[in-house]
């Protein structure tokens, strides 16, 4: 998961592979409850881990459920009807799909067995309607404390004597949430006698009902409808645990990839998404038929879909959105690509969800240059016909995060200026439902390898180099390139190996086969874990010899470049910004003087245990350094255009905000 402050791609060409997408948040969080509730126990497969399920898992845990977490499940031990806990406060962060029904249940709960809870969540659920659920259970006879704005979150449910003699009502325009609460909610009424609920106007998002139904029916609940408008759960339901339950990935995080392949795949090579396909439950799947429309050719199986470009550009749509309100986001984006204006219409729902998502998509399309319209339950989306590099804010919703990362194939748009690169801001909001969302998209999407940003830090021994690198890169959710531990495992092999150090040829193919494998902060050198080993005083000092052959040096280069990859790159090493990367966007040369590294390297050592000399501590440091200055390979000395950094005096955090400060001074976002 990227916990950066922004992520920023680079212009995108195309896409291709395989991806397994994470489970659907719609269905983890419906059978986490239903399982709560249950008697017995109910192993969960394939469920979502993500903020939102983490706040019920959270929610069941606190309430007296069994939690325990298997190697292939979750396996929840439920109350079986009877509250285990009266007193507790519940925090749900910025998830609907556990504060609606948890309202509704919890209320009846306490009303029926006496109790109080209270629940609230970050300030944004604070703003999200409830009060049309409220009124229903209040009219039940549940008693319903506003603890701030009436309507809305926080509310504490204080027990009441709900009954269940005339027809509950509640309102289906605003969210099918409330709806899909009350159903949860119902089978614990139905002591008293069947449960009726009416639904007053027209109900939303039908589909997200079909899988409250599906789900109510796998655990042992069948619901009567009539039509769209009057629910029944009969006298005396209960929840029974169906034992294992497999939850589907999730169709609306297909909805990105889906999109990908109408984009950007071609038919030799299409983007596969298993996990999901024709048999689900989830109404986001006909996000296929939109897109379909709009010219993706898709072939789908039970559980996979794949997916290519058939139609370029894409074409333009007026749909009405109302069965797909989650993933409609993605044809927004994917209107940027159309060959006409894209009307999405009734959408009021989007005004209510994480945040206002008709404004927000407005704004956000809007910075990156296309002509918007907005209506007060609609989104018209002219393509785009010029770009601007642009911060896209994302209002801590995933969706905008996910759907607007297909963007950055505007360089595929024919005609168009020169691609930018575009930022995501606060990247980590799409841990709601995806957390590993970029990781994945950044599997089965290419850019042009001169687009992908380098930045190169380079210095002296003992400058600090090394940890500046890692930093910015930590800093930036980029790759890092330690390109010393390169040299370093070729001096190691060759000590093991008893390779002569001045055997230029015998070393260079050494250094060409090295069964080299990186992992953040560690190395592996076939089977083993290397990353110790490297930091050897006598490993540096091999490595310092033998980087001095040039066939060495060749025949590290490609393993190098390899290290390109998306998003981006930080490497470190003395060649870097003049050999390996010469086009890097940023290179910094830092000029700590000898003394200090001296200093550096001495408290290191002495930190370590291990006695040090300060007085021959800087002899050997100057030496090395005019070892390193004068040698003919690859000699070490700043890039003409690099920024010179003397952190003799900064700590590393300065230094990091320095560079950071150059790199924004190089990026396009103002
Ligand atoms: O940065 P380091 O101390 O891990 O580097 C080990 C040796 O490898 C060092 O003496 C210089 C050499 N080296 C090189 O020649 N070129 C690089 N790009 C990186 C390191």
């Amino acid at each position: 998961m990227y916990t950066t402050a922004f992520l920023d791609l680079p212009p995108l060409r195309s896409a291709a592979g395989t991806v397994r997408l994470p489970g659907s948040k719609s269905i983890s969080n419906r059978v986490l409850l239903l399982a709560g509730l249950s008697e017995g126990r109910t192993r969960l497969h394939d469920l979502l881990d993500s903020d939102d399920t983490r706040v019920m898992i959270e929610a069941l845990r606190q309430l007296g459920c069994g939690i325990e977490h298997e190697a292939d499940a979750l396996v929840v031990t439920g109350l079986g009807g009877r509250l285990a806990v009266r007193e507790a406060s519940l925090f749900l962060g910025n998830a609907g799909t556990a504060m609606r029904p948890l309202v509704a249940v919890l209320a009846v709960l306490s009303g029926l067995q006496g109790g109080r809870f209270e629940l609230s969540g970050v300030p944004r659920m604070h703003e999200r309607p409830i009060g049309d659920l409220v009124d229903a259970l209040r009219s039940l006879g549940c008693r319903i404390d506003d603890l701030g704005q009436a309507g809305y979150p926080p509310l504490r449910l204080a027990g009441g004597s709900p009954r269940v003699d005339a027809p509950i009502r509640v309102r289906g325009d605003v969210s099918s949430q409330f709806l899909t609460a009350l159903l949860m909610a119902a089978p614990l009424l139905s002591v008293q006698g069947p449960v009726r609920i009416e639904v007053v106007g027209e109900l939303i998002s039908k589909p997200y009902i079909e899988i409250t139904l599906q789900l109510l029916q796998r655990f042992g609940v069948h619901v009567q409808r009539d039509g769209w408008q009057v629910f029944t759960v009969p006298e005396a339901s209960v929840y029974r645990s169906p034992g294992d339950i497999h939850v589907e990935a999730d169709a609306s995080s297909a909805s990105y990839f889906i999109a990908l392949g109408a984009v950007a795949a071609s038919a030799q090579a299409p983007v596969r998404i298993e996990g999901v396909g024709a048999h689900s439950i989830q109404g986001d799947i006909r996000f296929v038929e939109a897109a379909q429309a709009m010219g993706a050719v898709v072939h789908q199986g039970p559980n996979w879909l794949e997916v290519h470009r058939g139609t370029w550009p894409l074409r333009a749509l007026d749909l009405d959105c109302n069965h797909i309100p989650d993933a409609a986001m993605t044809l927004a984006v994917m209107a940027l690509y159309a060959d006409g204006p894209t009307r999405l219409r009734n959408i009021a729902s989007w005004r209510v969800k994480e945040t206002d998502r008709i404004a927000a998509m407005a704004t956000e399309l809007r910075k990156l240059g296309a002509e918007v319209v907005e209506g007060s339950d609609s989104l018209t989306v002219h393509p785009l016909r010029q770009v601007r590099a642009a911060a896209i804010h994302t209002y801590d919703d995933h969706r905008v995060a996910m759907c607007f990362s297909l963007a950055a194939f505007h360089g595929l748009i024919e005609g168009l200026s020169t691609p930018q690169p575009l930022r995501i801001l606060d990247p980590r909001c799409v841990a709601k439902t995806f957390p590993d969302y970029f990781e994945t998209l950044f599997t089965v999407v290419r850019a042009e390898v001169a687009d992908i940003p380098v930045l190169t830090i380079d210095g002296p021994t003992a400058s600090g180099k090394g940890t500046l690198a890692a930093e910015v890169a930590k800093a930036l959710g980029y790759h890092l390139l330690d390109s010393g531990a390169l040299y370093r495992a070729a001096a190691l092999s060759a000590l093991e190996g008893g390779v002569d150090a001045e055997d230029e040829t015998a070393l260079a193919t050494l250094a060409a086969g090295l069964p080299l494998r990186f992992e953040p902060g560690r190395v592996w050198l076939g089977e083993r874990d290397v990353s110790e080993d490297l930091r050897r005083e006598d490993v540096g000092a091999l490595a310092s010899r033998i980087s001095a052959h040039p066939g060495v040096r060749k025949a590290l280069r490609q393993r190098q470049l390899d290290f390109r990859r998306l998003p981006g790159l930080v490497a470190d090493g003395r060649d870097m910004g003049t050999v390996i990367f010469p086009d890097a966007a940023l290179k910094v040369f830092l000029t700590a003087s000898a003394e200090t590294r001296a200093e550096r390297r001495y408290k290191q050592l002495i930190s370590k245990g291990i006695s040090a000399n300060l007085a021959t501590l800087l002899q050997d440091l100057q030496a090395r350094d005019a070892r390193d200055r004068s040698r003919i390979a690859a000699p070490l000395r700043p890039a003409e255009d690099a920024q010179l950094l003397d952190n003799s005096a900064l700590s590393i955090e300065a230094s990091v905000q320095q560079v950071l400060a150059w790199w924004a001074q190089r990026r396009p976002f103002g």
